[in-house]
């Protein structure tokens, strides 16, 4: 097979915290992660904070024509919880008027919007009542997302709830990465389904909404588990870290109920979450229409050091694997192994029904790119080009084999606020040169995509000049 299936979407993800600016104005309340860098400057890379970002709350039209011009016929965001609802209960008309003209300037260029509801962006307001951890976080967000659907459903037609609904759990919960910094595996359970009764009351939202003429989707980061060896031990650590990771997101979203052995490890462990009577049902009647997928590296694992039960954490089920051939990103430590795309891509045809599935974010990071400029002033980005056309490969592969897959998302299509490494890792097809205005300007890789997009086919990467990283 030559070409991608028609109509294929082709596109770039980002979110809202990543990409506005514009974080304290118009009357947009603090985030965690407003509030985080106001009480500690000092971790964010080179002191950058969430407050400009890539300033797209003014030069949105800007970025819709540079779409266009690489032909992009697709745009994942968000919407800020904290723009749309400053306070949870009060429609903020700013914010309205902004998303609106966004959403539409993208539509009158032919770039369909795909809008997620929370990409790591919790109000700051919700977080000092317990943010995930408390019930009420449910239905504040159900009354989000019935706000959001209402206000933008007839301009978008593809939503997601959630962006990698487990990050915020892993890297909030049991880690030190976003706020609150918690360390404590009974409370991660407990805010993971929250997270994930607030994802199906989103979904259930929609159904009865006024313009539920479209779909709703989840955006699940699915990096495929490898085990070490095919020691029964090693097996058995990336069948649970599947589990946990991977199966606990997907089977809620796509079937509608959670893994048996989950739940049995949970209840043995006494680790279960304190649910509700006719949360059961939430689930089961309200599964998503497609799935989109974070792909960037796999889970590689093997046997734990000491199998423990009851467990207290996940290092009783499985530890990481560092595979001795791997290929890396430097300026991230991530595994690049474009296959992962090709069995993410089975996975979902031959176990989850053939659900129509896109991929919502691959992408890579590279620092200091300005070392790659060429004489016309141009990033010479081959290995971005080069990363695209393997993993591009390896999904042709398996769309040709039966896989339901209907786009491809890069991240991103400009650079981005990256959280904690702010403007470290470059990541757009577009560099965004922050002491010039935040002036878009064009790299090699969206040349390169611009063409592969018209074609509607893989196309040769460039002849390979200077640049290598
Ligand atoms: C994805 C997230 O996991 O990875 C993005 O959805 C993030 O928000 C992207 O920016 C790249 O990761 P990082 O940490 O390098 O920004």
């Amino acid at each position: 097979m030559d070409t991608f299936p028609q109509n294929f979407l082709w596109g770039a993800a980002a979110s809202a915290p990543q990409t506005e600016g514009a974080a304290l104005v118009d009357g947009k309340s603090p985030s965690t992660w407003d509030k985080w860098f106001e009480i500690e400057p000092e971790l964010f890379y080179n002191g950058t904070g969430p407050e400009n970002t890539s300033n797209t709350y003014y030069q949105y039209k800007e970025d819709v024509a540079c779409m266009k011009a690489m032909n992009l016929n697709s745009y994942r965001t968000s919407i800020a919880w904290t723009r749309l609802l400053p306070d949870g209960k009060t429609l903020n008309p700013q914010a309205v008027d902004f998303y609106r003209a966004y959403f539409q300037e993208m539509l009158d260029n032919g770039i369909e919007p795909i809008i997620n509801l929370f990409h790591f962006d919790m109000p700051w307001w919700l977080m000092e009542k317990g943010g995930w951890e408390v019930r009420e976080s449910v239905d504040h967000f159900a009354f989000y997302a019935k706000t959001a659907f209402e206000a933008f459903g007839d301009l978008v037609k593809k939503w997601a709830t959630f962006n990698e609904s487990l990050v915020h759990i892993e890297c909030g919960y049991m880690g030190d990465a976003h706020w609150p910094k918690v360390h404590d595996f009974k409370r991660a359970i407990q805010v993971a389904y929250h997270t994930l009764l607030a994802h199906a009351k989103a979904v259930k939202e929609y159904r009865r909404s006024s313009f539920n003429d479209g779909q709703i989707s989840i955006i699940l980061n699915l990096a495929p588990v490898y085990s070490k060896s095919e020691e029964a031990e090693d097996v058995a650590a990336a069948k649970w870290a599947d589990l946990f990771y991977i199966r606990s997101f997907l089977d809620c979203a796509v079937r509608g109920t959670f893994p048996e052995e989950l739940v049995e490890v949970l209840r043995e462990s006494d680790l279960l979450p304190k649910t509700e009577t006719g949360d059961k049902e939430i689930f089961a009647e309200n599964t998503v229409d497609f799935i989109g997928c974070n792909y960037y590296q796999p889970l590689r694992v093997q046997a734990p050091q000491e199998k423990k039960r009851p467990i207290t954490g996940l290092r009783d089920l499985f530890r990481g694997y560092d595979w001795p051939e791997k290929r890396i990103n430097p300026h991230r430590g991530w595994e690049i192994y474009p296959r992962g795309i090709y069995d993410i891509a089975m996975r979902l045809k031959n176990s989850y029904s053939n659900i129509p599935w896109y991929i919502s974010e691959n992408g890579i990071g590279v620092s200091q790119e300005e070392r790659f400029n060429n004489k016309e002033n141009m990033i010479d980005d081959n290995y971005r080009i080069d990363f695209l056309f393997e993993h591009l490969t390896q999904l042709q592969q398996a769309i040709s084999e039966g896989s339901p897959c209907f786009g491809y998302h890069m991240w991103t299509f400009a650079d981005c606020w990256s959280w904690l490494n702010a403007y470290k890792n470059r990541y757009g097809f577009y560099r965004v040169d922050l002491d010039n205005g935040y002036k878009r300007l064009p790299k090699q890789s969206s040349l390169w995509m611009a063409q592969v997009i018209a074609e509607n086919r893989l196309v040769e990467p460039f002849a390979q000049n200077s640049s290598s990283h």
